[in-house]
């Protein structure tokens, strides 16, 4: 037997980090997925093989799994305890992504996973299930995680999302264009989120206000969003992006990236993710001499243009 799930990605509009704090985020799911097939095998081991690395372990042993494939192990390990049932698999997976970007990735390999090997062990299991186990994957691999990512990559669509108050789907029906544009990651998002942990530790009072003032740019943002006001949207990412960086999360590409994106035209460009290098996001007037300005600059400093288009597909079985 043979099962196939994919998962979006994608970006922050608003909030990251923040979020982590319990304040608001808007993000939304992207059209580049990761898929993960998944057939039984006739033994106890689970085989991966991935565009990134391959691993064959047996299954009594995954709960001392340390390597590159962390993700999909410990969804694996964390439905086989929830469940009870256990079987060997061989899984391939393979992203329209860059791995470890800031797009969500780990999150979308998560919800794909847990998918895929409840229906191998024959669960029957229910799609908020599934994205409250994908969340428990996050925070035992990274230690801190909000449910932004695993809740969008379940979902898809752009959602306004305050843990542990709402989790409220943002209908837009006109198009918001943005170029992502990509340049390599030097940390990881445990290292980065918990990098603004010490920071928050440190220096209390300053920080909680930073937060805070995330927390209203994300009000506003929504208001913006549902009002169509494009260059009030990109105004408040360009706020939201200086506040990342006071926070220690961007770096001299993502700015470099940020400032050149605003020059070639952009209305508004902020990181994405958990920073550290990874993405960034432009918002671009709909003017096509414009945007390959932006493309252009964010290219002329090594960065990958990547083309993206939000989406409303959330998890989905593949045929
Ligand atoms: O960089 P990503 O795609 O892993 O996103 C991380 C988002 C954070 O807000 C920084 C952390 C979180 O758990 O919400």
């Amino acid at each position: 037997m043979k099962v196939k799930f994919s998962s979006p990605g994608k970006i922050t509009l608003f909030g990251e980090h923040a979020i982590v704090y319990g304040r608001p985020a808007i993000v939304s799911a992207i059209n580049k997925r990761v898929y993960v097939s998944m057939e039984k095998r006739d033994d106890d081991f689970i085989k991966i093989i991935s565009d990134l690395s391959s691993d064959f372990i047996s299954i009594n042993e995954i709960s001392n799994y340390k390597g590159s494939l962390i993700y999909i192990i410990k969804a694996i390990e964390i439905l086989s305890k929830y469940t009870g049932r256990k079987k060997g698999v061989n899984i391939i997976i393979n992203s329209e992504m860059p791995i470890s970007a800031g797009l969500g990735t780990s999150a979308a390999v998560s919800i794909a996973t847990i998918a895929a090997y409840s229906r191998i062990i024959d669960y029957n299991i229910s799609i908020s299930e599934i994205a409250k186990l994908g969340h428990k994957v996050e925070l035992e691999v990274q230690g801190i995680a909000s449910i932004m990512d695993t809740t969008i990559s379940t979902f898809g669509g752009t959602m306004y999302i305050k843990p542990n108050v709402t989790i409220e789907k943002i209908k837009i029906d006109y198009e918001i264009p943005f170029i992502l544009g990509y340049i390599k990651r030097e940390y990881n998002t445990a290292y980065m989120v918990n990098k603004v942990k010490s920071l928050m530790n440190e220096n209390k009072e300053i920080i909680e206000k930073i937060m805070e003032t995330i927390g209203l740019i994300v009000e506003e943002g929504k208001k913006a969003i549902l009002e169509k006001n494009i260059e009030k949207i990109g105004l408040l990412m360009n706020i939201n992006h200086g506040l990342l960086d006071s926070l220690g999360v961007s770096n001299k590409e993502l700015n470099d990236m940020v400032y050149l994106a605003r020059k070639a035209g952009a209305l508004g460009a902020k990181l994405t993710g958990a920073g550290g290098g990874g993405c960034i996001i432009a918002l671009c007037p709909n003017n096509e001499s414009i945007k390959n300005n932006i493309c252009n600059a964010i290219e002329s400093i090594g960065g990958k243009v990547i083309p993206i288009l939000l989406s409303e597909e959330g998890l989905k079985e593949e045929d």
